[in-house]
């Protein structure tokens, strides 16, 4: 059993209560890779913001748990040696599907972990909810759930209003499950196709496609219900088009991929939500500086040619979601 305490890393709850009580959003990044999480400490250190690393199943999969905790814990170090003394990272497992996992992140030294539990059955997910918050918070490890099922194309089922977060229900699943913050749908999905063409209009002059709104009419309810709680929001990737064009001028294949506008963003870090997701905007970032070197240089093959100028993209793009979306700098002085 270690502790996260041990490891300098943070729960999310002082860092919630701030963000909810400034308007502003912490950024949760997921990360897979050394590149990825120099890029992210190093935007975080620069600005002095409070961030969350994330660890998917995906992510797991393709590093390995263990070898992503210890790069979580030297992170925490390397911060430090970027003149940031007193930083402020959570490492927090990202869509657990089971008590099992979530109980071996907690004792691995995670310090925030996600019981996904969203596609059960209403009592089923708080029952398996409330059962990780009883492990985890013996250790003070913060917990986030999920009410409602993510719309959007990747979804099995099309997307419904059906599928947003019931308010009516908010309450009640808090309550009983006592975790610390809930993630919510109100419109926004994985990935870089989150939107079919025939959900969104397209711009006469570019002829981009222009997302159907979140419904933030479900979200201020949510908010008169659960004053001050902590709301989370997944897939909230604005799927950059500069990244998609440069993909798709070097040989990519993006066709109308879509995202959530910035400003629909930023205006929900100045409610309730307190932690915005990001993942495939930095997949973007990273593949289109890839693909650009390769066009660029064909006779380069030093991978450090090529991931070095991917990690300088992925680092502006998450000082820039810190800066101009989530306001989240200077808060982790
Ligand atoms: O929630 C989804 C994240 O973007 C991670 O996806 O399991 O492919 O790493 P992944
Ligand atoms: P995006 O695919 O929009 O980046 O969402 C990531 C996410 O929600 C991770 O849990
Ligand atoms: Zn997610």
């Amino acid at each position: 059993m270690v502790s996260y305490k041990d490891l300098g890393l943070v729960n999310t709850r002082e860092m919630f209560k701030k963000a909810v009580a400034g308007g502003y959003a912490i950024p949760a990044f997921n990360f897979n890779n050394m590149e990825q999480l120099q890029a992210i400490i190093q935007a975080a250190a620069e600005t002095k913001s409070p961030v969350i690393l994330q660890v998917s199943s995906g992510a797991r999969k393709y590093a390995n748990q263990t070898l992503l905790r210890y790069m979580a814990e030297g992170a925490v170090e390397y911060a430090k040696e970027l003149g940031w003394e007193n930083p402020q990272i959570c490492l927090h497992l990202d869509h657990g599907n089971s008590f099992e996992l979530c109980k071996s992140c907690v004792d691995m030294g995670f310090s925030s972990v996600m019981i996904d539990a969203s596609s059960l059955p209403y009592e089923e997910n708080i029952a398996l909810t409330k059962q990780v918050v009883e492990y985890a918070h013996k250790y003070d490890v913060t917990v986030e759930a999920e009410l409602g099922v993510l719309a959007g194309v990747e979804d099995e089922v099309s997307a419904a209003e059906s599928h947003y977060t019931k308010p009516e229900e908010v309450i009640d699943f808090a309550t009983r499950t006592g975790c610390d913050s809930l993630a919510i749908s109100i419109g926004t999905s994985h990935g870089a196709y989150k939107f079919t063409p025939e959900q969104c209009t397209r711009d006469p002059k570019t002829g981009k496609l222009i997302p159907p709104p979140l419904a933030f009419d479900v979200l201020h309810e949510i908010e008169k219900k659960l004053p001050g709680f902590p709301i989370v929001l997944h897939g909230s990737s604005s799927v950059p088009q500069e990244y998609v064009d440069i993909i798709n001028e070097y040989g990519g294949k993006l066709p109308d991929a879509v995202g959530i506008p910035e400003e629909q963003l930023r205006e929900a870090s100045k409610s309730a939500v307190c932690k915005i997701n990001i993942d495939s905007d930095s997949r973007l970032a990273m593949t289109a500086a890839v693909r650009k070197v390769f066009h660029d240089k064909p006779g380069e093959f030093d991978p450090r040619k090529y991931l070095g100028p991917a990690r300088d993209e992925m680092k502006k793009l998450y000082m820039h979601k810190i800066i101009n979306v989530l306001g989240s700098d200077g808060k982790a002085e």
